[in-house]
């Protein structure tokens, strides 16, 4: 892609943290929405992608991660698809042993992170201790003259969301991050089930191009042509650009998470590439 296809899109903001931290509750306080009560043992078992548009009409995509300790994949994968990692750290429990492992992901896959002290309403919350722990595992903070954004936060009280927001725009400006929406798509696999009475499902995270109902594509060694896209308030769309995470259906099965995701120009081509794959 040259310089003058290409147009800035929504950073991809991956939330991780420790069991229970507040990284759901987070996100439901940036949508306005409540998905935490929904949640099986108030537990995330999956990765979840949302979009949110806010005052100033600039967007940022989230993919929500679990805390749980059985689900380090899951996060790892979240890290290599992101531009930036938010780590939750809860303010009365400070860092624990999956704050540690997301911060190893992070630095793995060599993305910028963003500190968000979460449960600042709580009566043992200690911001400063949070801090000091950060430093242990080489995070440092603006404050201790480092250069990790943190922002004091609490889901609960809706305090302190807008300078989350206003600190990962700040990140993407650094960032810079571009895509040419005039291209065959593009992307990778967030998630993907089967659903009865609709078969198989990815949720889909378009990186370049535009995808359109109707395009063949490519996933895995699975293939297919796209039949309906769902944006993530459940509505149906005709295309997704870079930075948009939609539902897809129309697969011939169910790819794995981490897959990646092309459009291709025919349905001979799409076999032929499953075919190859599948022999792999
Ligand atoms: P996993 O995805 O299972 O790792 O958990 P999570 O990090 O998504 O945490 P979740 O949003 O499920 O919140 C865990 C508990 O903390 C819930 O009972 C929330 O109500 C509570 N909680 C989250 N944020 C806050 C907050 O800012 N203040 C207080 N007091 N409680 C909070
Ligand atoms: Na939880
Ligand atoms: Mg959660």
């Amino acid at each position: 892609d040259t310089d003058e296809q290409l147009i800035s899109r929504p950073p991809v903001v991956t939330v991780m943290g420790h069991v229970d931290h507040g990284k759901t509750s987070l996100l439901d306080a940036l949508r306005k929405t409540d998905v935490v009560s929904g949640e099986a043992g108030g537990i995330t078992q999956h990765i979840g992608a949302y979009q949110v548009t806010m005052a100033n009409s600039a967007k940022i995509t989230f993919i929500d991660t679990p805390g749980h300790a059985a689900f380090t994949e899951m996060r790892s994968r979240g890290a290599q698809v992101t531009d930036i990692v938010v780590l939750v750290v809860a303010a009365d429990d400070s860092v624990m042993p999956q704050t540690i492992e997301a911060i190893s992901h992070a630095k793995a896959a060599e993305v910028p992170m963003i500190v968000a002290i979460n449960k600042m309403d709580k009566p043992g919350a200690d911001a400063n201790r949070v801090k000091t722990e950060l430093l242990q595992h080489e995070v440092v903070v603006e404050e201790m003259g480092g250069d990790v954004q943190a922002v004091e936060v609490s889901a609960k009280a809706g305090m302190g969301l807008t300078d989350l927001e206003e600190a990962i725009l700040l990140q993407a400006e650094v960032l810079d991050l571009k895509a040419n929406p005039n291209r065959v798509a593009d992307g990778v696999v967030v998630e993907a089930r089967m659903e009865k009475g609709r078969g198989p499902v990815a949720t889909v995270l378009v990186q370049r191009g535009t995808l359109k109902t109707g395009d063949i594509f490519v996933t895995g060694a699975e293939w297919g042509r796209v039949r309906a896209l769902i944006d993530d308030h459940g509505t149906r769309v005709q295309e997704a650009i870079p930075g948009m995470p939609v539902e897809v259906n129309g697969l011939n099965g169910v790819p794995s998470a981490g897959d990646d995701f092309v459009v291709v120009e025919s349905e001979a081509k799409a076999r032929e590439v499953s075919d190859f794959r599948q022999r792999r």
